[in-house]
């Protein structure tokens, strides 16, 4: 822990204690909580995904609200590498205006590993979307969260799970401090610790995600989430979505093979009051095929910001 205090030390070796009970039978308390070492207050439940679940809470030792995920169930090998990752990776940016700020992290007594974000209390992209449908204002958005990605990009991480709903804000938009990328439970930082694809884990959102990432997230480089970007655009300019997909459908071959076929959507899908420049900024991310997008968030940056 780098940033912020640890309140509890790992005590006696990470394999020795006992991760039980899931942190989702637990009758979590409503008043100060105190789990051995490290008190923490949790408000409520704010958020809930398919591996942790997120509460508003306060410490003594913090001086700021705080958003504390933990892993839900029983988590094996697998989970906890990407939950420690889900801390070390946005550490390594803390301090960036656009990347979630960790403040704590570490395990209660009764062997619960936590994460203790800042708290963001703006709600997020997916929440607040039809506020970014004017031109200028999605341009606007779409240029912090592409200066994020491209620092994460510029250290060797890529996120591979941006999408609407992974963007908050600290404050109600329209907030000056702009949109903040969290959640980096799919990231990849160097390490690869996901399962194999092919056993039903594959990684993305399927309609936020690039096709590659689709079919095997290992081999997927940067221009993944050059794809997202366009698609979070796309998103924003037109209401919709680039292509609609029902989850378990979104696993089949078939929706895979056609994914990755599909050329980006044409110009009359935008709205008339939306510049060719961006028009083209938003296609040039949407190519099924890395090599037909732009290489690097920074030259995406460029054309979102061309005026011609
Ligand atoms: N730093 C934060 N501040 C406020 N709410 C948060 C924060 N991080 C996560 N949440 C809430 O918890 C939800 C799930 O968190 P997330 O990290 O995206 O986990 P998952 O991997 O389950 O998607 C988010 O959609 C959001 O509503
Ligand atoms: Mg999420």
């Amino acid at each position: 822990m780098s940033d912020g205090p640890t309140l509890v030390a790992e005590a006696g070796g990470s394999s020795t204690l006992p991760l039980v009970p899931p942190p989702s039978e637990i009758d979590l308390p409503e008043d100060w909580h105190t789990f051995g070492g490290a008190t923490y207050h949790l408000s409520r439940r704010v958020g809930e995904g398919g591996m942790g679940v997120v509460y508003e809470a306060r410490s003594p030792a913090v001086s700021e609200p705080v958003a504390l995920k933990l892993i839900r169930g029983t988590p094996d090998d697998i989970a906890l590498a990407r939950f420690a990752r889900e801390a070390e990776l946005p550490q390594r940016f803390n301090g960036h205006p656009h990347v979630v700020r960790v403040l704590d992290v570490g395990r209660f007594d009764n062997g619960h590993r936590y994460i203790a974000f800042e708290y963001l209390g703006g709600g997020s992209l997916a929440a607040h979307a039809a506020e970014f449908r004017a031109p200028a204002a999605a341009a606007a958005l779409l240029t912090q969260v592409a200066t994020a990605v491209g620092d994460l990009h510029e250290k060797g991480v890529r996120h591979r799970d941006l999408k609407p709903d992974n963007l908050l804000f600290r404050t109600l938009p329209p907030d000056p401090a702009g949109v903040v990328v969290t959640d980096f439970g799919q990231a990849w930082g160097g390490q690869q610790v996901n399962r194999p694809t092919g056993d039903g884990q594959p990684l993305g959102t399927p309609t936020y995600a690039a096709p590659e990432l689709l079919r095997d997230a290992a081999a997927a480089d940067q221009r993944a989430d050059i794809y997202s970007l366009g698609a979070i655009l796309f998103r924003l300019l037109t209401g919709v979505v680039p292509t609609e997909v029902t989850w378990p459908n979104s696993l089949t071959d078939d929706y895979k093979t056609a994914r990755a076929a599909e050329p980006p959507p044409p110009s009359r899908r935008f709205p008339p009051d939306v510049p060719a420049h961006l028009v083209s900024a938003c296609r040039g991310c949407l190519h099924p095929h890395p090599d037909g997008r732009f290489p690097t968030a920074r030259e995406f940056l460029r054309a979102l910001t061309q005026h011609s």
